[in-house]
Parts: C-alpha cells; sequence; structure tokens
C-alpha cells in the first residue's frame, strides 16, 4: 500500500480542467500530541491526537498552472530554490500530476512562523490540498481532504476544520479510517498565547525525530498508553470546563512527548534556554494564583493556555506573547 493506492481510491480517474484554486486553512496546535507512526510512508499515527485550532492564524495558498517546465514554489514572495522544504512540497504535488510534463505554480502566505514547531506544515499542507480539490474540481469531501493533508503532514489532517479536532487512529492498513473528527464543544474563553522564541529552522524536523524516538527511545513504550489517559481525561475536563484540569493535562503531555526525545539516542532537545527560562515562569505564575499552563511542539516556542479573564496579567507578565481567541465571536 502506498499513497498512490490512496489517491487511485479516493480520485478515480477522471477528466481534469484545471482552473486557478486558492484556498486558506488555519493552523492547529496538540493539546494531546501526535508523536510515533505506525507507517513512515502512509503518515499513519500510533495514536489518536486532539488539537484546537487557530481560526485565522494560517496559510493562503494559490495554485495555477505553471508555463515554465519546473514547479515554481513562492512563499511569502520568496522563491524556494531546490532543498528539503521544496522537495516536501514537490513530492506532494507528484501525487496529483494530471500528467506526467504538468507543472504547477503555487504562492503560499503563511502569517505563522515556518519550521519553527508553529505549525506551519499544518495549515501549509491542508490548505494545499484544499486550493487543489478546488483547482482539479474534485469536490471531496471534509473526511477525505484530510486523509490527503495527512499525506502531506499528519497533523495536516486537523486543520480542515475550526474548533477541538480529534485525528482518529484508524485500524485500516490504507488509513482510510484515518482523519479528522471535529468536536461541537466549544470554549469561548479559552485563549492561546503563541511566545516566539526562535523564528529559526529548526535543527531536525519532526519527521526524523518522531523516527528515531521511536526507533531509540525506551520511555516511547508507554507513551501510547500515557496518550489514551490523557485523551479521555482531557475530553472529561472540556465536558465539564475544568480549565485547570484541561491544560494541566495538556502541558504534562507536552513535558511527556519531549521526555520520549530527551530518551532518544542522540538526544533530541528542541529547548533553549530561553524556553526554560519561559517555563520556569509559567511554573512561578502558577505557584502565585495565575492560572497559565503551556503546550510546545516540536521547536523551541511555547504556546500559553489560559482563560480570557486573565489577558491583562498574561499581556503584563508575556508582553511579546499574541494572543489568539480560537471561538472568535464566540462562535
Ligand atoms: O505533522 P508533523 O509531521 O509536522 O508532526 C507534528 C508533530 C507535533 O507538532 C510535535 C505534534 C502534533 O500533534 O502536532
Amino acid at each position: 500500500m502506498n499513497k498512490q493506492d490512496i489517491i487511485k481510491n479516493l480520485l478515480p480517474q477522471r477528466t481534469y480542467e484545471p482552473k486557478i484554486g486558492e484556498a486558506f486553512a488555519p493552523t492547529n496546535i496538540a493539546l494531546i500530541k501526535y508523536w510515533g507512526k505506525r507507517n513512515d510512508e502512509l503518515h499513519l499515527p500510533v495514536t489518536n491526537s486532539f488539537s484546537i485550532t487557530l481560526p485565522r492564524k494560517g496559510t493562503r495558498t494559490i495554485l495555477d498552472i505553471s508555463t515554465t517546465n519546473q514547479d515554481q514554489i513562492t512563499i511569502n514572495n520568496q522563491s524556494l530554490g531546490e532543498g528539503k522544504a521544496y522537495q516536501k512540497i514537490v513530492d506532494y504535488l507528484n501525487l496529483f500530476r494530471p500528467y506526467p510534463t504538468f507543472r504547477f505554480s503555487l504562492k503560499s502566505y503563511s502569517n505563522i512562523p515556518m519550521a519553527a514547531g508553529l505549525a506551519s506544515s499544518a495549515s501549509g499542507f491542508s490548505a494545499l490540498t484544499l486550493a487543489l480539490n478546488e483547482m482539479f474540481s474534485w469536490n471531496l469531501d471534509r473526511a477525505q481532504l484530510s486523509i490527503l493533508a495527512r499525506l502531506g503532514s499528519g497533523s495536516a489532517c486537523r486543520s480542515l476544520w475550526n474548533g477541538f479536532v480529534e485525528w482518529q487512529v484508524g485500524e485500516r492498513e490504507d488509513g482510510l479510517d484515518s482523519y479528522g473528527i471535529p468536536y461541537s464543544e466549544k470554549w469561548p474563553e479559552l485563549r492561546i498565547g503563541l511566545l516566539i522564541i526562535s523564528e529559526n529552522e529548526k535543527h531536525i524536523g519532526s519527521r526524523e525525530a518522531m523516527q528515531s524516538t521511536v526507533q531509540t527511545s525506551k520511555l516511547y513504550e508507554t507513551w501510547p498508553q500515557q496518550v489514551n489517559e490523557d485523551l479521555s481525561a482531557i475530553k472529561s475536563a472540556l465536558k465539564e470546563k475544568a480549565f485547570n484540569r484541561f491544560a494541566s493535562i495538556a502541558e504534562n503531555n507536552a513535558r511527556a512527548m519531549h521526555a520520549t526525545m530527551h530518551d532518544a539516542t542522540p538526544s533530541i532537545v528542541y529547548n533553549l534556554p530561553e524556553t526554560l527560562a519561559l517555563q520556569q515562569k509559567i511554573w512561578d505564575l502558577r505557584e502565585q494564583g495565575l492560572d497559565v499552563y503551556y503546550t510546545q511542539d516540536a521547536g523551541p516556542n511555547l504556546k500559553l493556555l489560559f482563560l480570557e479573564r486573565d489577558i491583562e496579567a498574561i499581556k503584563e507578565h508575556f508582553p511579546n506573547c499574541e494572543i489568539v481567541a480560537p471561538f472568535p465571536n464566540n462562535k
């Protein structure tokens, strides 16, 4: 089973009349992390994961036919030369060329830092999938688009919806039951604070980091069990709107994920000295009674979790923090 088999299944042969495809997709922040694949090629996860979408932070992508003999890829007005990022996108586009010499022109605009553990690949690949859906008039539903986005980057399959989303692990070998499921629960008072510590490219991408952790970390053996427990606990905290329980489960889950990475050989450490200092600051503020927690992905940056009532205190203690409301206008 490879990616082409999945594409054939979802997109049976049709005649395509390509037109310009344009789409926006938001990024999402995992509160219970996806860490480790059971199938590297199809990006099939070992466990479920659970995220919150940041509705206005993400990527807008415009797809057209290239008039040259190369895919033209421009991100934030910078043309991508041959390299890892270019190749990752070209590999994905290869799955969808209507004929072998077909070349794409892709322009993307992102309002989140790239490759710094702020889930830019999540919004990038889901926006690209939505733009392809429009370009070739596939008319696929969200679950099918989620499966296709997953083939670009795992976390992208949660970026097809606003609000809370759970990516279900699925059982099938072809992964056709492994996609995002949106929740109806909303939490209008919830706030996410983006603390950018570094916008530099990560020294090791999440793909390799995941692989190496699964292969070499002893601690990883307990990770699937931890995720199952954390998921059911965070869901019940969400139902009861028990913020401290909800956010501390998310923080612990992120710390446990990083522990599995630290335990890999060679050890994978995304923390910078500023990351550790900010974590300490968050714990100190919590000791003093402020309900603030963090989550952290495969990078040095932190995302704060807090409630609307504490916005002023957060602004005072973290003046550089960008505050995002996941449910704007209570929607
Ligand atoms: O989708 P990827 O390959 O960029 O992996 C994302 C992994 C984490 O961001 C660390 C966790 C997650 O669930 O998003």
